[in-house]
């Protein structure tokens, strides 16, 4: 048996982790909660990412040249990755039956493709002790009206992520997911706004279990967990963070 795990072994300190669309929102307060830890960050956005000490680059991570600049930068500056945060993507809202084979892909694109395509290119840069962290979303895991192809994508990365837990468990990389919701981001507000306008029969939960919405860094602290030494056991596997909406399925807290 080892000895009791130390507040310590949740440092990251000196470790190195790239996150994908952290100029906004979730991926903003990953990196800013991972540099609390004492990562050492390397962030791209397809908008500039202000305010950081950071290796940054602009650019769309669907774009395979652009991604082959990033990681050779990334290579060249730190020599390895330690940590790969997947968390660039997003959605509109659209009835599946209206929507087009262009919109379509653009979310194919946007939520999967770019996932496995910035996976394997910073795949050679992980050694044993690294660990991967795709950004997924609780609609992976439940209906989505209006959002068919978005959470079929995301669900798709949760699959990806139990698989590739396997297949680089023997290369001791660790691979989990988090499922946010709830988490007010600009674009999280802006698909919710046009849905509660009427553009859609159903409404999500407005108010999760505990009663009150969560913060980005919430998304923080679980990345952060999931990559520390405290996390070497956990592989394969989900974290929630979503005030106790997976939980709930149809159960609705109708009080404050
Ligand atoms: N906020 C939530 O509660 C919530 C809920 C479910 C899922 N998510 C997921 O969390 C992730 C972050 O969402 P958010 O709420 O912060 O959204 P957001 O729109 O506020 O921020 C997303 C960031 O990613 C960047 N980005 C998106 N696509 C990109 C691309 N192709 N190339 C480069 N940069 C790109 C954007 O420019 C933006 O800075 C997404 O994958 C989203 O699906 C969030």
């Amino acid at each position: 048996m080892r000895k009791p795990y130390t507040p310590e072994e949740i440092l990251l300190t000196g470790k190195v982790a790239v996150v994908t669309g952290a100029a906004r929102g979730l991926g903003r307060a990953v990196a800013e909660t991972l540099r609390e830890f004492g990562a050492e960050l390397a962030l791209c956005d397809r908008d500039p990412i202000g305010g950081f000490d950071a290796f940054t680059m602009t650019m769309d991570v669907r774009d395979p040249a652009a991604l082959e600049v990033f990681a050779q930068a990334v290579q060249e500056r730190f020599g390895r990755v330690d940590l790969l945060v997947n968390n660039a993507g997003g959605t509109f809202h659209a009835a599946f039956a209206e929507l087009s084979p262009r919109g379509e892909n653009a979310l194919i694109a946007e939520n999967f493709t770019q996932v496995t395509a910035v996976i394997r290119r910073f795949l050679p840069l992980m050694s044993p002790g690294a660990s991967i962290v795709n950004v997924t979303s609780s609609e992976a895991h439940q209906a989505a009206p209006g959002f068919a192809v978005y959470a079929a994508m995301k669900a798709a990365v949760e699959s990806l992520t139990r698989s590739l837990a396997l297949e680089l468990a023997p290369r001791g990389i660790r691979v989990n997911a988090i499922a946010p919701d709830a988490l007010p981001t600009e674009g999280e507000e802006g698909v919710r706004e046009r849905m509660l306008a009427g553009e859609s029969p159903f409404e999500p939960v407005r108010l999760p279990p505990l009663g009150r919405l969560g913060d980005p860094a919430d998304a923080g602290a679980a990345v952060v967990f999931l990559a520390s030494a405290m996390a070497g056991f956990i592989t394969g596997t989900t974290v929630h963070v979503d005030g106790g909406i997976h939980a709930a399925g149809g159960w609705r807290r109708t009080e404050p």
